[in-house]
């Protein structure tokens, strides 16, 4: 995880990004507004063709709040859905819901038996599989399988939220003088004294807020994973690609106290029952057949101006690539060079190479696809729109030219945040210093400091239990130098004019950023345990100004501060702009049900089962075979490697019940509208069974996030039967197969 400075105000950027992402805010309508809709979408499909496009256009594109499920319901049954709006989310009874959980706060899941066992990505389990892994029995490498549900491991720091109801609040909020206290006290409330989480979601910037109650787990065990070469096949270079052969999933289970509430860890508690779970079919899917995905997107950005899509793509993402190119460049390298370090960074690393991956996707997509020129189009037509009436003039005729004016301005100024977020903080010892930063205050006034420091010394352990001071050190070196060489002159920070920098020579083979890493390395409390400890026994404004580390953090610090007043204006107008902007364009489509940009609140999506072509290539097929996996394999390659009884298995087409004839059937393309935070989503077909686990995107749709185009936006899964033939044949674990409710 990146360590960003949370008490600055220092806005978290969007750099883990990726199906494994975290989320931001919101957007639907109020339920009257809905009912209105829905007279207005009858009307219209008698009315007009044109008019009837646009109501059923939504065929795969859209992130539905389940409580919504019967405005979709009509389309959905036309792509061939048998399930009822009540089957799919209800307060009264079970439903399909109850089976959806949010994994941590970056993925999905879905329980699949009676005794909460839970199927989610590989990757999102990664980091819980790693934290259990040592290099004597390592997991990750060799996979893993609980012989017995004995052996089933506490994944300490895991939870597992399910979804008790979701309730439209928008009144109560819209109508409150200050809305955040209202959201806070409506959460408050409904969470009945501790026996749920709650919270208030807001939707299409603040337009309409959603309160989600939730039960959430803490005992939560690991069950079973391949090895990580099953389940990264094809590693980063396959990643956000189809065709994919991918075997993307573990499996966890769900421990609830006796009472079949959430619980602290005990060696006493049970396996959950939830009032879902969902049974699993390997009849197999054909193209066109319906596809239901249901889980926790985390962000979209879909209503976004064409401005603002052109900062991202032209300048903040092209820096993370850069920034990310290079922390990776240094991780890779302490990772090569020890089995420990290796362990220790093997679940960061995945998730900055995601991101990495994502930003470079969606800069090329950008300009392979064109589709910033469609947005311009889509802003023409929206100004016409504007100019026929003079109640739309008044409202709305600068935002588009303020919009421009707000990103045209800023891209120097999110520059600096951008490299403040992603490379000023990368080194880890940054984020411990950072707490640092709350003492100088009290230290120069001679004031009490009793508390922060208690505060440092009690996260200190913490800190320094898994540090790796020799690898921070080389980060540390190589985010100095390209702060220095990418930011401004006037926007440099203050330690490259200090005497100890000056001093410094550039020598070969030791720059003058090595130098200076090493220095603060071998003199900073921050790079070490005991002297941070002398000092919080007894700080002084003395040995905090000459610390060398801490002089770095207050030189971040000082850079912030310079632009900080400028980022707070940009926010604060581009928040107004965006609302403006979203309302704008729902009254501009009055006949369209919208649906809310992702915020990691629950969304089902829907679609069919179909594959895609582009200009250059043609993929005929929807799904992937074993045979391909064969033909892929390279013994020992890292990313390519087939573990030899999975090769033998696949050789002699020793399928079970997996396959018909001589196929084994890999992974599958869908339409559905997914993005980060659904890894680990259920496919679903019509009928509510589980067909597979939704873990990607294809490289056509990395767009997708800001604008989904249903030419070439699939979402990947790997096949159920794929997942339950490693678990049976592979895994040997036939006590998990005995737990579900297999439909053939
Ligand atoms: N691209 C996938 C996502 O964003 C993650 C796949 C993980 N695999 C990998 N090779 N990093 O969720």
């Amino acid at each position: 995880m990146l360590k960003f400075a949370k008490n600055l105000e220092i806005s978290k950027p969007q750099v883990e990004k990726g199906l494994t992402s975290t989320p931001k805010k919101i957007k639907p309508l109020q339920n009257k507004k809905i009912k209105m809709l829905k007279i207005n979408i009858l009307k219209i499909v008698l009315v007009s063709l044109f008019s009837i496009r646009s109501v059923i256009s939504f065929a795969d594109e859209g992130m539905w709040l389940p409580i919504y499920a019967d405005v979709i319901s009509g389309n959905m049954q036309k792509l061939g859905c048998k399930l009822k709006p009540e089957d799919i989310y209800n307060i009264n009874h079970s439903s399909l819901k109850d089976a959806i959980v949010q994994v941590g706060d970056f993925c999905s899941g879905e329980i699949v038996s009676d005794k909460g066992l839970l199927f989610t990505n590989h990757h999102c389990g990664f980091d819980a599989i790693a934290s259990l892994s040592t290099p004597e029995k390592n997991h990750l490498v060799d996979g893993f399988w609980a012989t017995t549900i004995k052996d089933e491991l506490r994944a300490e720091g895991l939870t597992v939220s399910i979804l008790v109801y979701m309730k439209d609040v928008s009144k109560e909020v819209n109508e409150a003088e200050d809305q955040e206290l209202q959201k806070a006290m409506i959460a408050g409330e409904a969470e009945e004294e501790g026996k749920y989480t709650a919270g208030v979601f807001s939707m299409f910037e603040g337009a309409e807020h959603y309160l989600m109650v939730y039960r959430v787990f803490r005992d939560i065990r690991l069950v079973g994973t391949p090895p990580e070469v099953v389940g990264k096949f094809g590693g980063d270079t396959d990643n956000w690609m189809w065709p994919r052969h991918t075997c993307d999933f573990s499996v966890f289970r769900i421990y609830a106290g006796k009472d079949n509430e959430p619980a602290d860890y005990s060696a006493e508690n049970i396996p959950y029952k939830s009032a879902h779970s969902l049974p699993v079919s390997i009849k197999g899917m054909k193209e066109g057949d319906f596809t239901m995905t249901f889980g926790f997107p985390g962000q979209t950005e879909r209503y976004l101006s064409s401005y603002a899509i052109e900062q991202n793509v032209n300048s903040n993402y092209p820096a993370y690539v850069k920034i990310l190119e290079e922390r990776l460049a240094v991780m890779k390298a302490q990772m090569d060079a020890d089995p420990k370090t290796n362990l220790a960074m093997a679940s960061d690393y995945a998730s900055l190479a995601n991101s990495w991956k994502y930003f470079k996707g969606v800069v090329e997509g950008a300009g392979e696809t064109g589709f910033i020129q469609t947005k311009k189009q889509q802003e023409k037509e929206f100004i016409k729109w504007v100019e026929q009436d003079e109640a739309r003039k008044k409202e709305y005729s600068n935002l588009l030219n303020e919009s421009e004016a707000l990103y045209t301005n800023s891209t120097e100024i999110k520059k600096i945040e951008n490299y403040i977020n992603v490379a000023a903080f990368a080194p880890s010892f940054t984020g411990f210093g950072f707490k640092f930063y709350g003492l100088k205050e009290p230290l120069s006034k001679k004031e009490d400091a009793k508390s922060i420091v208690e505060q440092i010394t009690a996260e200190m352990p913490h800190h320094f239990k898994d540090y790796l001071p020799e690898s921070d050190k080389k980060m540390f070196a190589s985010m100095l130098k390209l702060m220095h060489d990418d930011l401004p002159e006037t926007q440099q920070l203050s330690i490259f004019s200090s005497k100890t920098f000056l001093k410094l020579k550039e020598k070969p083979g030791n720059s003058v950023y090595e130098q200076y890493a090493n220095l603060v390395a071998t003199k900073s409390m921050l790079f070490n345990e005991q002297k941070s400890s002398a000092f919080l026994k007894k700080p002084s404004l003395k040995k905090f100004d000459s610390d060398e580390g801490v002089r770095y953090i207050l030189s971040v610090v000082e850079l912030y501060q310079k632009s900080n007043m400028e980022l707070y204006l940009f926010e604060l107008q581009n928040e107004s702009l965006q609302k403006n902007y979203i309302k704008a364009q729902r009254e501009m489509h009055p006949d369209k049900f919208y649906y809310p940009d992702a915020n990691s609140s629950m969304r089902l999506s829907y679609g069919q089962v179909k594959p895609y072509s582009t200009r250059n290539k043609e993929f005929k097929n929807y799904y992937t075979n074993h045979y391909q996996i064969l033909a892929k394999e390279k013994p020992g390659d890292p990313e390519f490697d087939v573990p030899k009884k999975l090769h033998d298995l696949l050789v002699a087409k020793d399928f079970g019940q997996y396959a018909k004839n001589d196929t084994l059937n890999i992974c599958l393309i869908s339409g559905n509208d997914i993005t980060g935070g659904n890894s680990g989503s259920p496919l679903i077909d019509g009928e509510g069974n589980l067909v597979g686990i939704a873990f990607d995107g294809n490289w056509e749709s990395m767009i997708s996030d800001l604008y989904y185009d249903p030419a070439y936006a699939r979402t990947i899964s790997v096949d159920i039967r794929y997942v339950l033939f490693m678990i049976d044949k592979f895994g040997g674990a036939k006590r998990l197969i005995d737990e579900l409710v297999i439909k053939n």
